[in-house]
């Protein structure tokens, strides 16, 4: 059992009773409980994502709040925040009390709504944010995610109106002038291939920016999906300097570079784009110390008709739920940057921590069982064909990986059992 949440590495029992952890220790009785050998797996507390799309509502042909959920489940998830870029956008109480209701409703992960700062993302009046926050969804994060906020007055307001509601101001960080429609990260590779790039200082000038006015106006700020070298840094100083800032890094970002764009697979392309190897490594040394806080997956669902076709004009985004412990265990833990307890504080703890959910990202005796068990060793590829979730885009089918879900438990019910899910209609 490894929670770093309570300094928990150890080989032990666990109770789970009236879907809460009832006690942990050696040597405990099932009684009448069914015992399930875990012998040579993992539990840990089950994963927190950070950064979901889901497409319910307005796109439920490309993923509904239940087939988010259960792919969520199947890769050890439970919980997801949903991003509010959807149709209409999050920017209600009346969407986000909907979206909390159909996470209920499909009841395989605590579903958390994130709110629109500004009406329809547009980023020029601000979302009804009050009334999300003290909404049944009680929203605290928000973000216009999938674009960055572009004036810096909006931002400065939107974080000063925030603190009242102890709000988080998460940033897509992305200067629209200079990314200028950018379709991959601007460098040598964008020349050879002819695309045009999206400079890292794209991302960096607005990280630079928001860290800035969060010290001015003193709300929490968390920095999405980063990816360049320049912005670990400034998050690295930030925090030294008491700020409080988070931010998040993806698998992809950490797994793959621009290299991937070679043969212009439109699964490659995500926004912010995959960067050069520098890069890559300066987000893993950001994850190794602590700067980089958690894991987030972008899970961004696009339908085959959209995604097939010529590289600018395909929508960016790529699948992630289903593949993010795995790439988390081989690209980070194998190769000694990340131990594994530090892995799990990123995909779990960390992000538990910074939404404020207190019923995840712990096992502590009296807590709700959300737990995940899987298999370290276990090695398998990925294929996309799988995938519970409705969409494919992947640049990851055919990888080798070793790290399995074995046992999702959410509230105490499990919802994986020996690597397969009770298919549920959904
Ligand atoms: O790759 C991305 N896809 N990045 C974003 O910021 C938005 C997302 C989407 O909604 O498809």
């Amino acid at each position: 059992m490894i929670d770093p949440s309570i300094s928990l590495d150890t080989v032990q029992d666990v109770l789970i009773e009236s879907g809460t952890i009832a006690r942990m220790g050696k040597g405990l009785e099932a009684g009448s409980a069914a015992a399930i050998d875990v012998t040579g797996l993992v539990v840990a507390p089950g994963l927190v994502d950070m950064h979901t799309h889901v497409r319910e509502p307005g796109r439920e042909d490309e993923e509904t709040i239940a087939t988010a959920s259960r792919a969520a489940a199947a890769g050890g998830y439970t919980a997801i925040c949903t991003m509010p870029n959807t149709d209409p956008v999050a920017d209600t109480a009346s969407v986000v009390e909907k979206v909390w209701a159909l996470g209920r409703e499909a009841g395989l992960v605590q579903v958390v709504p994130a709110g629109a700062l500004s009406k329809g993302l547009a980023g020029e009046s601000m979302s009804d944010i009050g009334e999300m926050a003290r909404s049944v969804a009680r929203v605290r994060l928000f973000t216009d995610d999938g674009k960055g906020v572009q004036s810096a007055l909006f931002a400065r307001r939107a974080m000063e109106y925030l603190i009242a509601f102890d709000g988080i101001y998460a940033e897509h960080c992305e200067d629209e002038s200079l990314a200028l429609g950018g379709q991959m990260h601007e460098g040598d590779r964008s020349m050879k291939l002819g695309l045009r790039g999206i400079p890292a200082e794209a991302e960096e000038l607005m990280a630079a920016r928001d860290i800035a006015l969060s010290r001015l106006t003193g709300c929490r700020l968390h920095l999405l999906h980063i990816s360049t070298a320049g912005t670990v840094e400034l998050v690295r100083r930030a925090k030294a300097d008491g700020l409080q800032v988070t931010c998040e890094a993806t698998p992809h970002h950490f797994t793959l570079t621009d290299e991937a764009l070679e043969g212009y697979d439109p699964n490659a392309k995500v926004n912010p784009p995959l960067r050069s190897e520098d890069h890559r490594v300066a987000v893993i040394a950001g994850l190794a110390d602590g700067t980089i806080d958690a894991i987030a997956t972008d899970h961004a669902p696009h339908a085959i008709e959209e995604k097939d076709i010529e590289f600018q004009y395909a929508p960016p985004g790529l699948v992630g739920l289903e593949t993010a412990l795995a790439l988390t265990l081989t690209e980070l833990v194998e190769p000694g940057h990340l131990s594994l307890p530090d892995a799990i504080d990123r995909l779990s703890c960390a992000p538990a921590r910074i939404l404020g959910l207190g019923e995840q990202g712990s096992l502590a005796e009296g807590r709700p069982a959300n737990v995940v068990v899987f298999d370290p060793a276990a090695a398998w590829e990925v294929d996309p064909a799988r995938f519970h979730s409705l969409c494919r885009n992947t640049p990851f089918g055919g990888r080798k990986v070793t790290g399995k879900v074995v046992h999702t438990f959410f509230g105490g019910k499990p919802t994986v059992t020996n690597s397969e899910m009770d298919l549920v209609d959904v």
